[in-house]
């Protein structure tokens, strides 16, 4: 068996203004996240613990105390939003009502205009996920999107399914695989 921890950055100074993108550092709660995180694998003592995170502030801050080795990737940064990043979702109806309506017909394929789409991810991901199937005791911090992506390919969803996959804030998802079959633990922290 192999088993992978998969978790958001904790909550940004974005999350809280509901923006998307950018390069937020945490907030007050998401460095509380952190903290809770770092104790819940400094205390666990996995053996070969390793860390995945972006480039991103985020999901730097949020891997900080946790004492194993961390190597940050671009592949794993979230979703561009192109001409909408740093915006509301309440702005990019207001400013870009065509672009809104499209991305709610076919949030999977929709591309935001010099950023990505969901099917952009995945073959960004190609070659992560590659490897991450070579890994065992490895947690990748990450973003809704990517994260989305990632649970997705291991769990055997259907590609239409990934840009609705429910991956909250705050949790930690522990995927243990045997051969073909994976096992999906949630562990929720207190914040
Ligand atoms: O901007 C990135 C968000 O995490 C992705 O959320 O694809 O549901 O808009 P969304």
């Amino acid at each position: 068996p192999r088993t992978y921890y998969f978790s958001r950055h904790g909550e940004s100074e974005f999350n809280v203004l509901g923006r998307v993108g950018g390069d937020a550092d945490l907030s007050c709660r998401g460095r509380k996240y952190a903290a809770s995180l770092a104790r819940y694998f400094n205390d666990a003592g996995i053996s070969g613990l390793h860390i995945w995170t972006s480039e991103k502030k985020r999901t730097k801050q949020t891997a900080q105390n946790i004492k194993a080795p961390k190597e940050h990737l671009a592949a794993l940064n979230e979703l561009d939003a192109g001409i909408c990043e740093g915006l509301s979702y309440e702005e990019m109806q207001d400013k870009f009502p065509q672009e809104f309506a499209w991305r709610d017909q076919d949030k999977l394929r929709y591309r935001y205009p010099w950023g990505e789409s969901y099917m952009d991810i995945m073959s960004r991901l190609g070659p992560v996920l590659l490897e991450l199937e070579q890994e065992d005791n490895i947690l990748v911090i990450s973003h809704q999107a990517i994260l989305r992506c990632i649970l997705g390919y291991f769990l055997n969803k259907k590609f239409e399914e990934l840009p609705y996959i429910n991956v909250p804030l705050h949790t930690i998802i522990k995927l243990t695989t045997f051969g073909y079959k994976c096992k999906m633990e949630v562990i929720k922290l207190d914040v």
